[in-house]
Parts: C-alpha cells; structure tokens; sequence
C-alpha cells in the first residue's frame, strides 16, 4: 500500500452480483488489489456475511440440513445480515472516505428469493430498502454467465470431484435460469447502476471492464 492515503469524499460504494460460478470473488479481489495499488482504502465485504452477526446468519441460510425454510424466512434472513452489515461495516467505512465493494448485495437478494423464489420483487426490495436505510451501490457490476456453465465451473473448483453444492446451489436448473433472467431483468430496468459483463471471457478482460469503469468514476471525483 503506497504511503499517501487517498480518501473519496463519501466514498464509492460498488457491488458484484451474478449467479454462481461467474467469478465475483475473484473480480472483487483483483479490483480491491488494483485500488490499493493506486493509495486508495477499500473495504472488501460479502454477501450473507461480512459481521460476525452476519456471518452467524449466513451458517444457518447456506446449511443444507434447513431445505424446508421459506423463502419469506430467506428474505429476512438475507436482510437481517445486510441490516448489520450497512451500519456496522458499510456506513462507517463510506463515511471514513474508502471504497466498498460488496461481493452480492440487495439485487441477489430481489433475484434468488424473487425471481427465482418466486416472492413480488416490489416487497423484496421494499424490505431491503428499509433495511439497508435506501443505501444502493453508485455502479453493480453483473457478470453474466450461461447457468450451465456457471454450474460447471463450480463443480470443476471442487478438486475431488464430490460437488454437492451448498442448500442454494443445489436448487434446480430452472431456478438458475429464473435467476439469470431476472438479473438481466433489473439491469434493464436500472441502466444507470448496472454495468452488465459477458463473464466468459479471460479474468483479466474482465477486470479490465470492471477497472475501466471504476477508473474513470474515481477520476470524476479527482481522486486519480
Ligand atoms: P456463496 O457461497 O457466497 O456463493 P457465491 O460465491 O456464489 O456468492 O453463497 C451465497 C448464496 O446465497 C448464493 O447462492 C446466492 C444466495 N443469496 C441469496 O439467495 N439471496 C441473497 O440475498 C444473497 C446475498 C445471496
């Protein structure tokens, strides 16, 4: 980390959102790099998770052993996490000037639950926009990736061969696919957050998308 720390007045919150498989975690971790590369602080949070609360709540909602919980369940839960994670770790480091990136946030939940729950949207995102005091990323990044080979991926990380996937990998091919749609669905619907990435490429194409794009808002707010 180079010596002169460089603060973003209100910070820059961005989130990475895509089904499973598209690479998010690896994407928020080169971008996290690149920043403080160039002196800038950054917060790197994920999503259910980032507080010791949250990450108490994120055991019970990935646990397979729980396959009977509603999706209402899912929606508070997924919220509840997010409530703690705004105020504990998000708000206070905006505040301090650094850049957020959230590895999934609000969208996911409005997608997994809506889309492919099949909860109203409109109520998610209600709840969530309680929940989260209406906070939402200047810019989400989508990484959009066929289902098929998002779920490839997945079972091509897992070195023995075993894959069973955690209770929401699990779910069925159609569920994925509702996901993607909807996905697509709110970048349509919200072009001025959204910035939607063909996530086949090579990772470094795609961080050069991802570092473009958070190059040139970083240079409106005369920090490079
Ligand atoms: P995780 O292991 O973090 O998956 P990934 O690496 O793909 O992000 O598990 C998160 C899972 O929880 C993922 O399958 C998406 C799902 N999810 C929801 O269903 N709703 C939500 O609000 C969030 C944040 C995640």
């Amino acid at each position: 980390m180079p010596e002169n720390i460089k603060k973003v007045k209100n910070g820059l919150f961005l989130s990475i959102e895509g089904p499973d498989g598209a690479g998010k975690t690896t994407q928020a971790m080169l971008l996290k790099t690149r920043l403080e590369n160039c002196g800038i602080e950054v917060l790197l949070t994920r999503e259910p998770g980032g507080t010791p609360v949250g990450e108490g709540i994120r055991k019970i909602l990935l646990n397979p052993e729980y396959a009977e919980m509603t999706v209402a369940c899912e929606i508070l839960l997924y919220s509840a996490a997010r409530a703690q994670l705004v105020r504990q770790s998000i708000n206070p480091s905006l505040k301090m000037g650094r850049v957020v990136i959230s590895d999934r946030y609000l969208d996911s939940n409005i997608v997994y639950q809506g889309f492919g729950g099949g909860e109203r949207p409109e109520i998610i995102e209600k709840i969530n926009l309680w929940a989260t005091e209406g906070l939402l990323p200047e810019i989400t990044f989508l990484l959009d990736l066929d289902v098929e080979n998002g779920l490839k991926r997945l079972q091509e990380r897992d070195k023995n061969g075993k894959w069973q996937g955690d209770r929401v990998e699990q779910k069925e091919l159609d569920f994925h696919r509702r996901v993607r749609r909807g996905y697509l669905a709110l970048a349509a619907n919200h072009p001025e957050r959204f910035i939607v990435i063909e996530a086949e490429g090579s990772t470094a194409a795609i961080h050069e998308r991802i570092w473009q794009k958070t190059e040139s808002l970083l240079r409106k707010k005369n920090l490079l």
